[in-house]
């Protein structure tokens, strides 16, 4: 569905100048010089720096775990379209596939991280079930369906969040990405809490 509007004033930002002092005269960024030496040294690791103070296999293996529920998610909303029947059905469909496009969106954005970290995206089918948070439901009825697709969202909702908590200001990109996805999750589980609602009217 649609995103919220861009709110708030514009703001200036300070750019990317780097040379902005606080009160004391110290350079508000660590000294340039030493920044780019450190880009110099272990050039392999890419965007890895030694500024990365993040556990990073431990954060490869919960984006693995957040990429393995993106995929279930995709197969479970891309089973929901095709099996979306009866006459309430079109802007149900409509709805399931729409989720399975984000969901497959975020999957890539999630193995896109994962190598950018230098680790390597899972996915193999062999367990996929078992490292997804959420589950696959195939769901008999257009309502059983839309609940489990309400059940998985929420139980995304809260592993992202966990996620991002432990993220911190660890690694801020990987934070930042799942907040995104996070906020895509809140707007999937609302869309189906209102077809629900919809469809009990009916
Ligand atoms: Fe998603
Ligand atoms: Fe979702």
């Amino acid at each position: 569905m649609s995103s919220a509007p861009q709110s708030g004033p514009t703001q200036k930002h300070g750019g990317a100048a780097p040379a902005k002092h606080q009160g004391g005269g110290k350079p508000f960024l660590s000294d340039i010089q030493e920044l780019r030496r450190r880009a110099r040294e272990h050039i392999s690791q890419g965007a890895v720096t030694p500024g990365y103070h993040a556990d990073r296999d431990t954060v490869v293996k919960l984006l693995n775990e957040a990429l393995a529920t993106e995929i279930v998610c995709t197969l479970r909303y891309k089973r929901h379209y095709f099996m979306a029947k009866g006459i309430h059905a079109e802007g149900v469909a409509a709805e399931f596939l729409e989720h399975s496009q984000d969901e497959q969106q975020h999957a890539d954005q999630i193995a896109a991280r994962i190598t950018q970290l230098g680790g390597e995206p899972d996915f193999s089918p062999d367990g996929l079930a078992t490292r997804s948070h959420a589950e696959y439901v195939e769901g008999n009825s257009l309502e059983d369906m839309i609940k489990e697709d309400l059940v998985a969202e929420r139980i995304a909702i809260d592993s992202y969040k966990e996620i991002i908590l432990y993220l911190g200001e660890n690694d801020p990109t990987s934070r930042r990405l799942m907040e995104e996805i996070l906020a895509k999750e809140e707007e999937h589980a609302d869309d189906l809490a209102n077809l629900l609602e919809d469809l009990g009217g009916r």
